[in-house]
């Protein structure tokens, strides 16, 4: 059986918001690499690609956490403004227009959105900061 990889709480996602992780996944070779990716929400079902633009291979945002166009109705890529349906992936203005970003096969479970690949690992190693990471305000007592 294979092991769930948590990516974060279902919670973590409001409705037609778009937030990126940055997973390590193990290549062929057994070395970990990041493996930046995206999840998002609409209708109540929850959708996560891979955060790389079909046009360059490139990661969508620009600025580390903007995935989308301006009026935040569809994931746009930062570098030349593709833009995609949050349900499907599908491109339907910009370079890559016809082409779909790779598609996740996420699992809800027990309130949390995870994957199933065996070859995701723990980031031992790799210090990559999270794009979708706000950060943390601590209040502390006068
Ligand atoms: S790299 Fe995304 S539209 Fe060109």
């Amino acid at each position: 059986m294979v092991e769930l990889f948590v990516i974060c709480e279902t919670r973590d996602v409001q409705e037609e918001e778009v937030r990126g992780f940055t997973l390590a996944r193990l290549d062929d070779a057994g070395a970990v690499r990041p493996w930046p990716i995206l999840v998002t929400r609409k209708g109540g079902k929850y959708f996560g690609y891979e955060n790389a633009c079909p046009h360059e291979g490139t990661r969508l945002d620009t600025r580390p956490g903007e995935f989308m166009d301006e009026e935040g109705n569809f994931i746009a890529c930062g570098k030349h403004g593709a833009m995609f349906d949050l349900d499907s992936g599908h491109c339907f203005i910009g370079p890559c227009q016809g082409k779909a970003l790779v598609p996740l096969a996420l699992i809800v479970d027990d309130g949390d959105l995870c994957l199933a690949d065996p070859r995701l690992t723990d980031e031992d190693g790799l210090d990559i900061p999270d794009p979708g990471e706000h950060p943390e305000v601590l209040i502390t007592p006068d």
